[in-house]
């Protein structure tokens, strides 16, 4: 086979001035004339940064990479992109995924490399990573930091889902601000991202099971040293890659999003994977649906015992077996014949793990809970979709009919959650409006509402709650969230009124405002759209552009992909 020319070469590869130039000035870091003349190149796009604590090891993690490449005979160089550490970024992180991914892109496609290597680690890093390169579709790699080691606190190990619980027990009296303090201390207590099966840990899974990583990519902890390991052996793979001519759209496939979808099922992953994946096969230019995510993983039950649906952490898992080990029990519904990184069919990596601990990973046979997946409704309320996840939810719940509550945002939420006038019942149905993608704008993580003051205080514990926003991937409860279309753009989530019934019925995948259309019709003709006051700036270019829940809130203008090639060459 003949050997395909290096992109690379089209810049280090020129003769007279134009080939000047573009070593020149790489020369200045010490880097011999050798390493020019026809090696891959391998860019590391890199995370890295102090304001994303889940990523501030990476710097360490890339010198392993690095030290792979070199071993492979590749020449590794690294670049910093826009990092978003989710817990610092105002007003929310999801906001500049599509930032960040426009950043990612450009990156790639405008410098001289032949294959990637993506640094992920905190939620949004790895979807708006994944994004960009699969816009350009180089052979690419993915290296996940690896999640926190489990924290622990008076005698018990804790993780992020417990930081909603510390914060009812504060509110209630029951912690005091010393123990509350202390246990800030004690949960995030090394390097890595959220302990539990949250986001960043379901966005690492789910580039596992795509195929775009290593095996155990999951799951390694951050601290383990065998995380070194697997950057390293990624750094010699992705040169391989390279040479085979191995890119992302021969990995990424209709077939191994379907795969990802049923292993997302079988951890309990979050809510927030069905939008990130949205996003990313429509960079692909894959069709894919909302409606799929329930479609291919309502037969799948809980495999994995993992918080926020089951017990344990990803450490634990790791321990267990890891994610090869998850997918070898499902793998009788997977399609085995899908490519992955290592060159070797993902059956070719699953059907030999092993599981070390019945406790951690199930069977199909016998399961943590029946029914995981993420539920799609449909109805008036939502006519393009919602969702909800059943193993996070309260069984007695997911067939309700109660009387909303009804915030009008945020700040209206904030200030009346806790009134001792709020006309609310352990019954009613509470309804956040305007946290959607544009009216928030950005999309936040707070439709899993906490209760108000008055309900905690009978010992109530989970109601249903519904909005146009979204839910941490540690959160838990009866929570319907990504609502489309939303409120501010005169979705009939905007229409609810305090008092109207609203039915929830998830077995059946239904969710309606029980009011007549000739009502609603009434109430559209008063609906004023929501003025957000950005009239400039990134903000301003989001709300125009962004797209729904259901089409996975990215760009209307990124989907689809550029591919590699520039079309002007100034020199
Ligand atoms: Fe970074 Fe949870 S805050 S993964």
């Amino acid at each position: 086979m003949e050997e395909k020319k290096l992109r690379s070469q089209e810049w280090f590869g020129r003769k007279g001035k134009d080939g000047f130039i573009y070593r020149a000035w790489m020369k200045n870091q010490g880097f011999p004339h050798h390493l020019f003349e026809g090696r891959p190149v391998i860019g590391i796009c890199n995370t890295y940064s102090e304001l994303t604590p889940c990523n501030a090891h990476f710097r360490e993690l890339a010198e392993a990479l690095k030290r792979g490449i070199w071993e492979a005979g590749g020449f590794p160089l690294e670049f910093p992109v826009m990092s978003l550490g989710e817990c610092s970024i105002k007003p929310t992180a999801m906001l500049f995924r599509n930032l960040a991914s426009m950043d990612v892109e450009e990156s790639i496609r405008a410098n001289p490399m032949d294959g990637v290597v993506l640094m992920c680690g905190c939620d949004k890093t790895t979807p708006s990573l994944v994004m960009g390169a699969a816009s350009v579709n180089l052979p690419t790699i993915v290296v996940s930091g690896g999640p926190m080691l489990a924290g622990r606190f008076k005698g018990r190990k804790i993780g992020t889902s417990d930081l909603w619980r510390f914060a009812e027990e504060f509110k209630k009296g029951e912690l005091s601000q010393e123990d509350f303090t202390a246990a800030e201390a004690a949960m995030a207590r090394s390097q890595g991202h959220c302990a539990p099966m949250g986001t960043a840990s379901t966005m690492a899974a789910m580039v596992e099971s795509l195929g775009l990583s290593l095996p155990d990519n999951a799951t390694i902890p951050a601290a383990d040293s065998r995380r070194k390991v697997l950057a390293h052996m990624s750094g010699i793979r992705i040169v391989e890659m390279v040479k085979e001519d191995l890119k992302m759209s021969d990995i990424l496939t209709r077939k191994s999003i379907e795969n990802a979808i049923m292993v997302n099922a079988a951890l309990g992953g979050s809510t927030n994977f069905i939008l990130h994946l949205l996003a990313i096969a429509g960079r692909m230019g894959i069709e894919l649906s909302i409606d799929d995510f329930d479609k291919h993983s309502t037969h799948i039950p809980l495999i994995a015992n993992v918080q926020p649906s089951g017990e344990n952490f990803v450490e634990d898992l790791f321990y267990a077996g890891g994610l090869p080990a998850v997918m070898k029990e499902i793998s009788s519904l997977l399609h085995l014949d899908t490519v992955t990184a290592n060159g070797k069919k993902l059956g070719e990596n699953v059907l030999n793990a092993e599981c070390w601990d019945r406790n951690l990973i199930g069977t199909l046979e016998k399961p943590f809970k029946p029914e995981s997946g993420i539920a799609v409704l449909k109805g008036n309320l939502c006519p393009e979709g919602a969702v909800l996840k059943p193993s996070a939810a309260t069984p007695s719940l997911l067939q309700h009919r109660g009387q909303a509550v009804v915030f009008e945002d945020i700040d209206d939420y904030k200030k009346r959650l806790d009134d001792p006038d709020l006309d609310v019942t352990p019954d009613s149905v509470m309804v956040l409006k305007n946290v959607g993608p544009r009216g928030y704008p950005g999309m936040p993580e707070v439709g899993n509402m906490q209760l108000p003051m008055k309900i905690i205080q009978q010992g109530v514990k989970d109601m249903v709650r519904i909005s146009d926003g979204r839910m941490s991937g540690t959160g838990y409860g009866t929570v319907v969230l990504h609502v489309s279309p939303e409120s501010a753009i005169g979705g009939n989530l905007a229409l609810v009124q305090n008092g109207d019934w609203i039915q929830l019925d998830v077995p059946n995948r239904t969710l309606n405002l029980e009011v007549s259309d000739e009502e609603l019709a009434k109430r559209r003709a008063s609906f004023q759209p929501l003025q957000l006051g950005y009239d400039r700036g990134y903000v301003n270019m989001f709300i125009q552009n962004v797209t729904q829940a259901h089409e996975g809130v990215d760009f209307d203008f990124l989907k689809g992909a550029s591919g590699p090639v520039v079309k002007r060459d100034s020199h």
